[in-house]
């Protein structure tokens, strides 16, 4: 007997899929978040009926009651993974079992309904197979899914809702950062946080990206990339970027990164770096590291590279950082040599350019 699919998707047909030439310009050079695939998926909640009515059919706009408790109190989480090319011409998930998990853990921290990893999987799956024609055919190009989960309910009280939507969307991607620059340049926020102790840092949900906000454009006005939070408690603890986590790479070989203490982002980019750094026989520490410790390494010659790392921006250098009190540069100001191979090995693990041996890519096709 042939085994029992992970969810039942019902097929929508779609009755005016973009045309080819059209998509064709559209994807050419896709930027990153600005293009949208023909289809979606969309499996329902309630609380009497569990998941159920999983459909993939033509991308369109979703109608809510004014009244949804996510326009209200936010209940919503995603994720970001992305479906790379294999140097086969295959399409591949990379460690989705990962993003399925995390976005169980945003779940609990929301107060919303877990959704069975596999069927998370499952719908990733169906959507890139579904939208596999709007592979972007740029260098380093990807189709990022965005997978979201909000609260649909009708309801002004203030408790978990009863209904939700959980919806896979899918975006054609090319650099993440416009500037095209080596390296990125960051500010420090010094006025705003973006996670408290016992707050939500750690669970991926809109409110912590409307809490960036402000911070963000304050960088970006003043010429900046992206800005760097430190801690809500001391202000003086380095802990992420807006969408990226950070590593640390000092002289004598040594890595640091910020630990998981519940108000970063526990990133599967991170923790895929972690494990291949290891496996070089670089020192790992994930431990504390403060903004003016930052400085006087950067200075001293101790520190020699930053990165940032996620999946949209893969790993990207750190080469200037700014401040209230002044500025100061890292290493040469460019990519760094741990930085570079670190990413070299990474990027042929997720393009099947390199062997896989931990199990991370998942064959779509
Ligand atoms: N930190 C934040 C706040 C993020 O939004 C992201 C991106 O998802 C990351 C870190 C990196 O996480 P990942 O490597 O799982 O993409
Ligand atoms: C990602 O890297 O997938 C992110 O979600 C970061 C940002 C685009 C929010």
């Amino acid at each position: 007997m042939a085994d029992a699919p992970i969810i039942d998707i019902a097929r929508l047909p779609h009755p005016a899929p973009v045309p080819g030439a059209t998509r064709q310009q559209a994807i050419a050079d896709p930027g990153f978040g600005k293009v949208f695939t023909d289809h979606m998926l969309t499996i329902e909640w309630s609380e009497d009926r569990g998941w159920h009515d999983a459909q993939l059919g033509p991308r369109q706009p979703i109608p809510l009651d004014p009244a949804a408790s996510v326009l209200h109190y936010a209940q919503e989480i995603f994720e970001g993974l992305k479906a790379y090319r294999l140097a086969d011409g295959s399409m591949a998930l990379f460690r989705p079992d990962r993003n399925a998990r995390r976005f169980n853990e945003s779940a609990r921290r929301l107060a919303m309904p877990e959704l069975p990893e596999a069927a998370f999987v499952e719908a990733c799956r169906a959507l890139a197979l579904a939208d596999r024609d709007w592979f972007p055919p740029v260098d380093g190009g990807s189709l990022y899914l965005r997978p979201f989960m909000f609260a649909t309910e009708a309801f002004l009280g203030v408790r978990p809702a009863k209904q939700y939507k959980f919806v896979v969307i899918a975006s054609p991607a090319g650099n993440y950062f416009k500037s095209g620059a080596p390296a990125v340049s960051i500010w420090v926020a010094a006025d705003h946080t973006r996670a408290a102790p016992g707050g939500t840092g750690a669970a991926k949900c809109g409110g912590n990206y409307a809490a960036s906000l402000v911070p963000q454009a304050d960088a970006i006005a003043r010429g900046h990339d992206q800005v760097v939070f430190l801690d809500a408690a001391e202000r003086r603890w380095i802990e992420e970027l807006g969408g990226m986590n950070l590593f640390f790479v000092f002289a004598d070989g040594t890595l640091i990164t910020p630990p998981l203490t519940g108000t970063i982002l526990p990133g599967i980019t991170r923790d895929s770096l972690l494990l291949l750094a290891r496996e070089e026989g670089l020192t790992i520490r994930e431990e504390r590291y403060a903004i003016d410790q930052w400085r006087d390494d950067a200075e001293s010659g101790r520190l020699v590279e930053t990165f940032a790392c996620g999946t949209a921006a893969v790993v990207t250098p750190v080469g200037r950082v700014a401040g209230e009190d002044g500025a100061f540069t890292i290493g040469s100001g460019g990519p760094g040599q741990t930085t570079q191979r670190l990413r070299e090995r990474l990027v042929a693990i997720q393009r099947g350019a390199a062997p896989d041996p931990h199990g991370w890519v998942m064959r779509l096709d």
